[in-house]
């Protein structure tokens, strides 16, 4: 039986992941890696800014500090944010506001369990926070996704035993992160395909909802 569901925010329920591209692509540009494309970012979803940084710089052929890759890290964030400022509730991806009253119609749990740092202003612009029971996120952990630290801390943050939770995700990190904390994982977009998922589907707009929580 499932008691809460966790979020992804990046791609589950925000289209933040393309503002995400844009801003790598920006900066891979600026330091001149030209060959940073959308194959890569994928294998930079739900993992945090500076593992997300390495992707970049693993196209190159140039070594860094870890005070200019801190630089780097810092610059990419700069464009990211600038490019939430005109971010709204229109910008919450198909079958959200749905999927959610369907679970709190039932008195299901939810929360957010993202890699970001900026989560909290991003769920605030897109008016997702009242809906959400905790955040967890990018503040409040020290390890990346696959290590599930950010779904644990959701977990305890809502008082659930996380084999009670169901985590929706739409990073192959994130799958793995889910299952490695004893967690059921809905798995989509991006993750679709991915076999560790117990439910898959192309977004929250196409879950099978009777058949998870019948
Ligand atoms: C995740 C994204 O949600 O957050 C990653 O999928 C991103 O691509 C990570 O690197 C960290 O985000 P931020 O906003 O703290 O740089
Ligand atoms: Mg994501």
């Amino acid at each position: 039986m499932i008691k809460a569901v966790i979020f992804d925010l990046d791609g589950v329920l925000v289209s933040t992941d393309v503002l995400h591209y844009k801003a790598w692509k920006q900066l891979a540009e600026e330091i001149g890696i030209h060959s940073y494309c959308e194959a890569d970012n994928v294998r930079q979803r739900g993992v945090s800014r500076m593992a997300s940084l390495e992707v970049v710089l693993e196209k190159g052929d140039k070594t860094y500090t870890e005070d200019e890759k801190l630089a780097m890290a810092e610059r990419k964030n700069n464009i990211y944010v600038k490019s939430l400022e005109t971010l709204s509730a229109a910008d919450v991806l198909p079958g959200v506001e749905e999927f959610i009253k369907y679970i709190k119609d039932r008195g299901i749990l939810t929360a957010v369990g993202s890699a970001s740092k900026n989560a909290p202003l991003i769920l605030e612009k897109t008016e997702l926070l009242s809906s959400m029971d905790a955040v967890s996120c990018g503040l409040d952990t020290t390890k990346s996704k696959p290590d599930p630290e950010v779904f644990l801390v959701a977990a305890k943050k809502l008082g659930v035993d996380p084999e009670l939770c169901m985590v929706v995700e739409d990073s192959d990190a994130g799958i793995k992160a889910a299952k490695s904390g004893g967690m059921t994982a809905l798995a989509v977009g991006a993750a679709k395909d991915n076999s560790e998922a117990d439910y898959s589907a192309e977004s929250l707009a196409e879950v099978d909802c009777e058949k998870i929580f019948a």
